[in-house]
């Protein structure tokens, strides 16, 4: 993490997992453990149908709310999709692009491009997400892999949007397996990343950029990965689902590091 130059974000991802009742029993229990005082930022993205009742339980608290997915057209023909205008309407405040997951279905490198710009159109903060898998980590094409996945989810995003944008790098490999990446190997792709948002800005800009961590992050691991100077926080699935869990990550990260 570096503080002074960035926000250090703790996002949870909950994937298809729980119910808006659930949602709501959740979030209260959250609230009576987030630590006082000032915090990092702090995001849960959530099923679309559990949205309203965890904005509703969060709105007194610094907690934002955020979908997993969005659709980048504003309205029309497209059954069961959900537009980051509606999202906006309804508290939204971060939505995840182009989780792995996501991309397993058929997302493609445009598709996440045009839901990035369409995000920030409606004043979402993306948090866009990139990931090798574990043949092409073992072939030695990480780097120029996620490259090629930032420069392409960033198209046409101008300078002064890029600020707004969240990165996530989650090695594929590690999602969910519990094979969480070493802080070395997380550090290495996430200063790979700012290099090329360096490259393709000012590296002014690129130092303003948070970029997390994802893939089995929990609350044991948590501080030695986000103490890496270039890892500004996390995207964390599992470990998000329990409240003890999720608000051990968000103290680990208001701990001082570097
Ligand atoms: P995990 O998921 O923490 O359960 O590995 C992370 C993610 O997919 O965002």
């Amino acid at each position: 993490m570096n503080r002074k130059y960035r926000k250090t974000v703790i996002a949870g991802n909950w994937k298809m997992n729980k119910t808006p009742s659930e949602t709501k029993e959740f979030m209260q229990n959250l609230k009576a453990l987030l630590p006082k005082g000032r915090w990092c930022d702090v995001a849960l993205c959530v099923p679309a149908i559990c949205i309203p009742a965890a904005v509703r339980a969060m709105r007194e608290t610094r907690v934002g709310i955020g979908a997993e997915n969005c659709n980048a057209n504003p309205s029309g023909a497209y059954t069961g999709e959900i537009s980051t205008g509606m999202l906006v309407d309804a508290g939204c405040k971060y939505v995840i692009i182009g989780h792995s997951e996501r991309r397993a279905m058929g997302e493609t490198d445009q598709d996440v491009n045009a839901k990035v710009l369409s995000a920030l159109e409606a004043g979402l903060i993306p948090i866009m997400c990139c990931g090798e898998s574990l043949e092409q980590r073992q072939s030695g094409i990480t780097s120029e892999w996620i490259a090629m996945q930032i420069k392409l989810g960033l198209q046409n995003v101008p300078e002064e949007k890029i600020r707004k944008v969240v990165i996530a790098y989650e090695p594929i490999w590690a999602i969910g397996t519990g094979m969480t990446a070493t802080p070395e190997q997380a550090q290495e792709v996430c200063e790979s990343i700012r290099t090329v948002v360096r490259k393709l800005y000012t590296s002014k800009t690129a130092r303003t950029v948070s970029i997390l961590y994802g893939g089995s992050m929990n609350e044991k691991n948590a501080f030695e990965l986000l103490a890496q100077p270039d890892i500004d926080g996390g995207l964390i699935g599992g470990a998000s689902l329990v409240p003890e869990k999720f608000v051990q990550i968000i103290e680990a990260a208001n701990q001082p590091t570097v």
